[in-house]
C-alpha cells in the first residue's frame, strides 16, 4: 500500500532532498512543480539516485483546478508545502507576486486538506519569523515572532497566522510549522544541491560560484556588527538533516490521534559568522576564497540561531552534520554543475 505525500515545490533545492528522504524512510513522493524556480537538471540527479523517475506534475499550485485533479487522483497520507518563491531582496521588489504565489498557493493546498480528508501537513517556515532577536540570540519556539523586514517574510509571518486560523476551523487536520534556520549544502552523491536562478541571495551559492571562478570574490555584507569578528551570525543547517526532519514531522503528525498545530525550529544549535563560513570553507577546500568587505545589507539580522530542543523532544530528531560537511558537498555540487 503506497503512503503517497504530496511534496510542493519538490524540484526545488529543500524539497529535492526531502523527494530522497521521503523514499528512503518508505513513503512515495508525488511532486508538484512548475519549476518557475527549479532546474531540470535537479530533476535528472534526482533520477541518477532514486533510479527512475519520481512521480511529478508541473502544476501550478495557484492552479486550484489543477491542483485539485491531483488530490482526486490520490490519496495523501500528508501534504509537504515547500512551493514558494523566497529571495527577501526580490520580494521588496516584487510584493504582489509574492503574496500572489505564497499566499494564494498555501490557501489552495490547505483548502484542499479539508475537501479530501487529508490529515498530517507541513508547512515550510523560516525563523525569519523572529526578526531580530530581542536579548538572547539563540530563539526558541515560544521567543514571541516579529513583524517581518520583507514581503517574503510577511509571507510566512502571514503563513503561520492563517494556519493558525484554519487549525481552529479545522481542528480535525495535524499542521506543522518547520521554521528553517539557513539551509546549506548539498546531496552527499553531488547529483543534487542548491540551484540558484541568476546571480546568487544566499551566501553558499555565493561563496562556491566565487570559488569556481563566477565572481571574482564574495563581498561579505559588513563586518562591524557587535558580533564575536564583526560579521553577522546563523545557523547554517545542512540540507540532509532539514530534509530528514520534515520525515520526522510527518511520521510524528501521522502517528497523532488528535489535531494538532506545532511549531518546530529546524537548526542546529549553533552560529557561525560569515567570517567563519568563509575561513572554514578555505580549510575544507585547500581553496583561497577571494573576498572582500562591503557595506551592510539593508534588514540583515545581526544575530540568530536555534534553540533546536524541541525537534529532538517532539520529532526524535535533531542535526547531524556541521558547517564543514555543508562546505564539503555545497563545493562538490558546484564542481558537478561545472562539469555539466
Ligand atoms: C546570510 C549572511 C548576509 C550573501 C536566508 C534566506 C531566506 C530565509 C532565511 C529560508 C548574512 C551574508 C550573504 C553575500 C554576505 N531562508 N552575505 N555576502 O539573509 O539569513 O536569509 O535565510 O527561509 O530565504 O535569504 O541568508 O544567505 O542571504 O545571508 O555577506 O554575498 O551572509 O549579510 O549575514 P539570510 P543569506
Amino acid at each position: 500500500m503506497n503512503k503517497y505525500v504530496l511534496v510542493t515545490g519538490g524540484a526545488g533545492y529543500i524539497g529535492s532532498h526531502t523527494v530522497v528522504a521521503l523514499l528512503q524512510q518508505g513513503y512515495t513522493p508525488v511532486i508538484a512543480d512548475d519549476f518557475r524556480n527549479a532546474n531540470k537538471i535537479v530533476l535528472a540527479g534526482l533520477r541518477s539516485i532514486l533510479g527512475h523517475d519520481p512521480l511529478l506534475y508541473p502544476i501550478d499550485i495557484c492552479d486550484k483546478q489543477a491542483l485539485t485533479a491531483l488530490f482526486d487522483k490520490y490519496t495523501f497520507e500528508g501534504v509537504i508545502h515547500f512551493a514558494a518563491y523566497k529571495a527577501v531582496g526580490e520580494s521588496v521588489d516584487k510584493p504582489l507576486e509574492y503574496y500572489q504565489n505564497n499566499l494564494v498557493g498555501l490557501i489552495n493546498v490547505l483548502s484542499l486538506l479539508q475537501s479530501h480528508q487529508v490529515k498530517n501537513f507541513v508547512f515550510s517556515s523560516s525563523c525569519t519569523v523572529y526578526g531580530e532577536p530581542k536579548g538572547e540570540k539563540e530563539v526558541s519556539e515560544t521567543t514571541p515572532k516579529q513583524l517581518p523586514e520583507s514581503p517574503y517574510g510577511y509571507t510566512k509571518w502571514m503563513g503561520e497566522q492563517i494556519i493558525a486560523d484554519f487549525h481552529r476551523s479545522a481542528p480535525e487536520i495535524k499542521l506543522m510549522n518547520l521554521r528553517y534556520f539557513n539551509p546549506v549544502g548539498a546531496h552527499p552523491s553531488a547529483l543534487i544541491g542548491e540551484f540558484p536562478i541568476g546571480k546568487p541571495n544566499n551566501l553558499l551559492p555565493f561563496v562556491t560560484q566565487t570559488a569556481i571562478g563566477k565572481y571574482p570574490h564574495l563581498t561579505i555584507f559588513g563586518n562591524d556588527y557587535p558580533t564575536r569578528d564583526g560579521s553577522c551570525i546563523r545557523d547554517y543547517i545542512h540540507v540532509q538533516d532539514l530534509a530528514e526532519a520534515h520525515v520526522a514531522a510527518l511520521d510524528f503528525l501521522s502517528k497523532q490521534q488528535e489535531g494538532l498545530l506545532e511549531a518546530v525550529n529546524i537548526g542546529t544549535g549553533t552560529g557561525t559568522s560569515v567570517l567563519e563560513i568563509v575561513a572554514a570553507f578555505e580549510r575544507v577546500t585547500g581553496l583561497t576564497l577571494p573576498h572582500v568587505i562591503g557595506p551592510r545589507r539593508q534588514g540583515d539580522v545581526i544575530e540568530i540561531y536555534a534553540n533546536a530542543t524541541k525537534g529532538e523532544q517532539l520529532l526524535g530528531w535533531k542535526a547531524r552534520l556541521g558547517i564543514e560537511d555543508a562546505l564539503r558537498d555545497a563545493w562538490a555540487w558546484e564542481q558537478h554543475l561545472a562539469a555539466l
